[in-house]
Order: C-alpha cells, then sequence, then structure tokens
C-alpha cells in the first residue's frame, strides 16, 4: 500500500487513489485563502491545487495539467515540475510540497513533507 507524506504527516492510501481526495480526507488543507471556497472541486480548471515536488510514482501529467499550468498565472517554464493533486493518482510512495500564491503558483514553500501546514 503506498503512502502519502505531506504536511508533516505521512499516512497510506489506496493504491491508484486520488490525491486531492487523499489529502482531504486526513485533513491536509490544500487551498490557500479563499481559494477554499472557489475551487473547481477537482475537475482540473482552477489550478487551486498545485503539490509539487512529488516524489514517487503517479499517474503521468495529463493534458488538463499541460493546459491549466501553461495558463497564467501559472508559467509554463516553472510548472514544468508541478502537479494538480486532483488529477494525480497515486501508485507509490509520495512526498509533497505545497507552494503559495492563491492559485498556488508561488514558487514559496507554504508545506513541505515535514512541515504542517501554516
Ligand atoms: S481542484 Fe481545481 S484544478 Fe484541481
Amino acid at each position: 500500500m503506498p503512502t502519502i507524506t505531506a504536511a508533516g504527516k505521512t499516512f497510506p492510501c489506496e493504491t491508484g487513489a486520488n490525491l486531492r481526495r487523499a489529502l482531504l480526507d486526513n485533513g491536509i488543507d490544500l487551498h490557500n485563502g479563499q481559494a477554499k471556497l472557489i475551487n473547481c472541486r477537482g475537475i482540473g480548471s482552477c489550478g487551486h491545487l498545485r503539490p509539487s515536488g512529488l516524489n514517487g510514482e503517479t499517474s503521468p501529467r495529463n493534458w488538463r495539467e499541460n493546459q491549466r499550468l501553461a495558463f497564467p498565472p501559472h508559467r509554463r517554464e516553472t510548472s514544468s515540475h508541478k502537479r494538480l493533486a486532483c488529477q494525480t493518482r497515486i501508485f507509490g510512495n509520495v512526498t509533497v510540497t505545497k507552494y503559495t500564491g492563491f492559485w498556488g503558483q508561488d514558487d514559496t514553500i507554504r508545506w513541505g513533507p515535514d512541515s504542517a501546514a501554516g
């Protein structure tokens, strides 16, 4: 069974689990500020959920992620290593880092694998 390490917690998930659902089910806040209220709930259009630094086995980045993460306020040149949690399936142990910015577009870390959400 894979494990996810994020915001100072490590927990197991089913193979193929959706990363957004697994994080929310384990009490990890993926939204920055008011994005908690106005996110797309997982269809890949808002870009609010953008953990990056996924180290481990995940589904490949799909067309929704490629489109959304190349569109402002994200920048194609700085988003190549980033993912949308709602589009990511987990197949092995992963660590997750979350970045700041309303849309998660900044390069400042909000929380990492070993640091609690702030
Ligand atoms: S929840 Fe909106 S892009 Fe993932």
